[in-house]
């Protein structure tokens, strides 16, 4: 069974990642010039935010 986990990157996107690789990164800034996919606009804003990891089983 492949295991899918959601990584909240502090002051940055939602990273999807199944079996340990990333398939994409997610906006939760609300600035991104590709929603629903991060642009790394949130650098340039001052986006923060806590870290932290969601495992999906
Ligand atoms: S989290 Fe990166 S652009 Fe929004």
């Amino acid at each position: 069974m492949e295991k899918v986990e959601l990584d909240f990157v502090e002051n940055g996107p939602i990273l999807v990642k199944k079996d340990d690789k990333t398939e994409y990164a997610l906006c939760r800034c609300g600035h991104s010039t590709k929603k629903p996919y991060c642009s790394g606009a949130h650098a340039e804003n001052g986006f923060k935010a806590e870290k932290s990891k969601l495992e999906i089983k």
